[in-house]
């Protein structure tokens, strides 16, 4: 396959593409053909303020290559505006990049509502907001692309990032949803975690660390992931300095802890920890399909067992 990947007729819609990640991903797609909304409400780091020049620049660099885009200044969280602008500009949209962030770090205890909500209406409503605008015409086209940012803080968790993390795990959680509901109308999605310099990891990292951290190494991930030549879908990857790697659940066999002639109590839990933590010959469900078929093998063990305690969580401590 030494053809390049190509875009023309495709229509992008990418978030936050004003800087960073974001216009990386836009002049990438806009270089290959693809008609590119660049989005950007233009505020700063924490949120705070709007501008139209961040999007303008992106759109005015994007012509310059002779490539075809439009800017829109909305906030993520009206998604349907967004996807009306590539509607009017283009009539179509098959491809939906999630992108736009902000940082509201601050340590658990100090956390306050405000600090909470803006990070969740950004991050995991604005995706749902733009991508729900986006799928009914995903739907009735049969042909979707949709990316969802995460983030090693949300897959790790970090300190001074509960917001953060929380809402970045969240979008692993509707990216694999859907996967799923999008398998029968060809609409796939996939989850990025990226690392690259930008405003947001500027005051944390050293510049000479961030200088080999282009957003430029992770766009070409994200443009493979929109393919249609690429069939993955409901997949997580980290991409970074020009790594790229998949991640996956892993999960120990575990121990039944529920056996014939003994109560399981804690200290049954307590007895069986090692075990139970084992990832000694672990497996990785890929579904929930997956997951309950090992609970229902277990099952089928236990009830060839006599004598199995059905409900003795308490056993020993108040025998009714
Ligand atoms: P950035 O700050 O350079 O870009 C984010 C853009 O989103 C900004 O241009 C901003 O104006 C825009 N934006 C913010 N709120 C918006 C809203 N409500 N509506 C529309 N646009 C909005 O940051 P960067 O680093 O390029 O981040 C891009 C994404 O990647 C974010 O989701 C971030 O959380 C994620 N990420 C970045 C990492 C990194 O190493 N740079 C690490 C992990 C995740």
């Amino acid at each position: 396959m030494s053809s390049l990947l190509r875009f023309d007729g495709k229509v992008v819609l990418v978030t936050g593409a004003g800087g960073g990640l974001g216009r990386a991903y836009a002049l990438a797609f806009g270089e290959r053909g693809a008609s590119v909304v660049v989005n950007d409400l233009g505020g700063d780091i924490k949120g705070d303020g709007k501008s139209s020049s961040a999007a303008d620049k992106v759109v005015e660099e994007i012509k310059a290559k002779g490539g075809k885009a439009v800017a829109n200044y909305d906030s993520v969280e009206n998604g349907d505006k967004l996807v009306q602008t590539a509607l009017d500009a283009f009539g179509r949209i098959d491809i939906v990049i999630n992108n736009a962030g902000i940082l509201r770090d601050r340590s658990f205890g100090r956390t306050s509502d405000l600090d909470w909500d803006l990070i969740h209406r950004v991050h995991l409503r604005g995706s749902f907001q733009v991508t729900r605008a986006a799928w009914d015409q995903m739907k009735n086209q049969k042909y979707g692309r949709i990316i969802m940012t995460t983030s090693a803080a949300g897959i790790y968790g970090n300190f001074g990032q509960a917001n953060y993390s929380s809402a970045k795990l969240g979008l692993v959680g509707l990216a694999n949803t859907l996967a799923i509901e999008g398998r029968k109308y060809n609409i796939h999605c996939n989850t990025i975690a990226p690392i690259a310099g930008s405003r947001l990891t500027e005051t944390v990292m050293p510049p000479d660390l961030l200088e080999s951290l282009k957003a430029e190494y992770v766009a070409p991930l994200v443009l493979w992931l929109c393919h249609d030549q690429c069939t993955d879908s409901g997949s997580l990857f980290e991409a970074g300095a020009g790594w790229i790697g998949k991640l996956r659940w892993e999960r120990a066999q575990g121990s039944i802890v529920r056996r014939e002639g003994r109560a399981m109590t804690p200290e049954a839990v307590r007895e069986e920890w090692d075990q139970i933590c084992d990832f000694t010959d672990a497996t990785k469900p890929a579904s929930t399909g997956e997951s309950l078929a090992g609970l229902v093998a277990v099952l089928s063990q236990m009830n060839e067992g006599e004598g199995i305690v059905p409900n003795p969580t308490s056993a020993g401590i108040n025998p009714l």
